[in-house]
């Protein structure tokens, strides 16, 4: 049942949420320990946004039992132009992931989404993109929607204005963990890379080419961040010394992915300066970094 819904909605979610069966139409591996998987589900790929995520279980076994997130990193089409699959990237790290790059173009995978919110749609001004290793996955999505050279979702969001210039600046450990270069070859995306090694681009932390970029005469308007938690903090840090407005995407381990087993809680400040718990898979991921306590 190739991409067919069992399930119209998912409780708790975006009630366009589905549960399907999609089929793996192609994988390959992208980087060191990364890959991008290709899934045929036109009933996810008709709705997702930008910095949207949906969970993935192996159709064919119970072991591990939980599904896993994992962000778009962009969709594709059919022959006659229609939404459908989406293609994720991945890093092995635990039990699911490192079962995955086994899985066979045709081989069934259990998915249910599109979940969470995803970035707010970018608005005119400078928009900077800042990812840390496999954090660099939502966007891909979030350069096509802001460049108008793709839109996403069932009803397109009205984009007023799109941005006056679009950059990204992505942070890995070594050249060889470097993924998705090829794809981020878009023309009008102002594209920089870090690695703490110096084998490729700037030498040093991802942080300090956004200093550089706040510093500069075209300081950014808006920050996307998405990575490791002490890289998100700094740049939430960053963001409040050079007051830009700064969206954090948490990367947070997730069971159900739609608000009912709350094991994915984050505590965030409140506007009355109180705290309170919220799901990082309903109300998140993405979160105002003034929000968040990290
Ligand atoms: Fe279950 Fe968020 S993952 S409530």
């Amino acid at each position: 049942m190739n991409g067919e819904t069992d399930s119209g909605y998912l409780p708790g979610s975006n009630s366009q949420a589905v549960h399907c069966t999609a089929t793996l139409v192609e994988q390959r591996q992208m980087a060191r320990d990364t890959y991008c998987m290709r899934l045929q589900c036109p009933e996810i790929a008709r709705q997702i946004l930008p910095g949207q995520f949906f969970m993935i279980r192996d159709f064919n076994s119970n072991d591990p039992l939980l599904g896993r997130p994992f962000a778009l990193f962009d969709i594709y089409y059919d022959e006659s132009g229609e939404p459908a699959g989406i293609d994720f990237g991945y890093l092995v790290v635990g039990k699911l992931t490192s079962l995955m790059p086994d899985w066979q173009p045709g081989d069934q995978v259990e998915i249910w989404g599109p979940l969470g919110n995803g970035f707010p749609p970018p608005t005119d001004g400078h928009l900077m993109m800042v990812a840390g290793g496999i954090g660099q996955t939502p966007f891909l999505a979030v350069a096509h929607e802001a460049l108008g050279i793709r839109r996403y979702g069932n009803l397109p969001r009205e984009l007023e204005n799109l941005p006056a210039k679009v950059s990204m600046c992505y942070g890995v450990r070594s050249s060889e963990f470097l993924a998705g270069l090829s794809e981020f070859e878009i023309e009008g995306l102002d594209f920089q890379v870090a690695t703490d090694d110096g084998s490729a681009g700037h030498h040093g932390f991802v942080t300090e080419l956004l200093e550089q970029s706040l510093q500069s005469s075209e300081k950014p308007d808006a920050i996307y961040c998405c990575g490791p938690e002490p890289m998100m903090r700094a740049v939430a840090d960053l963001s409040q010394k050079h007051e830009t407005p700064c969206w954090l995407s948490l990367e947070t381990p997730m069971a159900c992915g739609f608000g009912a087993c709350f094991s994915c809680v984050t505590p965030v400040r409140e506007a009355d300066g109180e705290w309170d718990y919220r799901r990082v898979c309903v109300e998140g991921p993405v979160f105002p970094a003034e929000q968040l306590i990290l």
